[in-house]
């Protein structure tokens, strides 16, 4: 097992004892920052995000003060600074159902065939490569598991731990226990050297819709009578065909179904009813924002389509923040457990140098 510090990490002086700085993380495929967010809230310092989608990098500058960096494809491994954490939420649609079934209806290909945006895991597999941080944490959605019959979650999970040499840990969680919506994703944690991680405990009773729903909600958000005519004509048809798909309808004592990015469209996974005389209505933006977890001051300087693209796309952000603690905690416990060793060891091993292709990657890197 190899124990040794590494020499160029920011936490550790030429003695091998820790300095107190902030760990640094880059915060790929950023949205609108909701791992920025989180990271920050445990202490880490952001020096590097990325995002192409103009509407995000709009956002993500409103409340971070930086415009990330656009396509990941135009960045070099050179220009990323050094860090100890790689966070990324990378794209899903590739890998989620709606994703593969829309692609595959339209002749095209899925998963790592998608040339365009199946093969952004291997830009994240290039940059752990390159950099060798000493922990990640990649988000994704739950079908990521079971995508191609698993095969697509075995090259993941075989580039990172047997390619790239990282100890991985991966998890569904929930983010109901912490914000009021069934949202499932895949967390994937990874350390190198190895070190002993669990993720963090989730409380089993969750808040309720109530704490996230505005009292003065303009009339824009409640539904036409058409639209609402038309809801409830497709979610009979539907269920006269005996499959489930239609509108949900949630009071404040509810938990709301996941919020996707398609939220804008007609709204209709998450409707709140607003008594017998009135349509239901969508959430507002300001209310996406709470459903998600960011702070209620979090600014929206985008068009109400832009932002339910936008928190739809996102991470609960109380989730990604407990794991975020938990992975703190883990390597510090590692940096503890380093010092006792380096202190009983006098060879210990602090020339460690960074190999530029440590483990060898099962992958042909694309192009700069
Ligand atoms: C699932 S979202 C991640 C959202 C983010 N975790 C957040 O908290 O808002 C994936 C993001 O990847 C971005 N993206 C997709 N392809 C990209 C590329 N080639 N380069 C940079 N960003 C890309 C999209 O614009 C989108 O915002």
């Amino acid at each position: 097992m190899d124990f040794s510090l590494r020499e160029d990490s920011p936490h550790y002086g030429t003695n091998g004892h820790p300095v107190k700085s902030k760990l640094r993380f880059i915060d790929l495929f950023c949205g609108i920052g909701g791992f920025r967010i989180a990271f920050e809230r445990v202490g880490c310092e952001c020096v590097f995000s990325c995002d192409w989608d103009k509407y995000s990098q709009i956002t993500y500058e409103a409340n971070f003060g930086e415009k990330p960096h656009s396509d990941i494809h135009s960045v070099a491994d050179t220009d990323i600074p050094k860090h100890d954490i790689l966070c990324a939420g990378f794209p899903c649609q590739p890998f989620s159902i709606a994703g593969v079934s829309k692609k595959l209806s339209l002749g095209r290909k899925h998963g790592f065939e998608d040339e365009k945006q199946g093969n952004l895991f291997f830009s994240i597999a290039e940059i752990l490569n390159y950099h060798q941080p000493s922990a990640f944490v990649l988000e994704n959605v739950k079908n990521l598991l079971g995508h191609d019959k698993g095969r697509t979650f075995d090259v993941i999970h075989r580039t990172l731990t047997k390619a790239l040499g990282y100890t991985v840990y991966h998890k569904i969680i929930d983010a109901q226990s912490v914000v009021p919506q069934h949202r499932e994703r895949i967390f994937l944690v990874g350390f190198k050297p190895w070190c002993h991680f669990e993720f963090p405990h989730f409380p089993t009773e969750g808040p309720k819709l109530s704490s996230i729903l505005e009292r003065a909600v303009p009339e824009k958000y409640t539904l036409s009578d058409h639209l609402w005519r038309y809801l409830q004509a497709y979610a009979a048809k539907h269920q006269a065909a005996g499959n489930g798909f239609g509108f949900g309808l949630f009071s404040g004592g509810d938990v709301a179904r996941t919020l996707s990015a398609r939220y804008y469209k007609d709204g209709s996974e998450i409707l709140i009813a607003q008594g017998g005389r009135k349509n239901p209505r969508r959430l507002t933006p300001r209310e996406c924002c709470k459903l998600m977890g960011f702070p209620a001051d979090f600014r929206i300087p985008v068009s109400d389509t832009q932002a339910y693209r936008q928190f739809g796309n996102s991470v609960a952000v109380p989730v990604v923040e407990r794991v975020a603690k938990s992975v703190i905690q883990a390597l510090q416990m590692r940096g503890k457990e380093d010092m006792y060793i380096g202190e009983s060891m006098p060879l210990f091993n602090l020339a460690h140098k960074r190999s530029k292709k440590a483990g060898g990657m099962t992958h042909e890197p694309h192009p700069a």
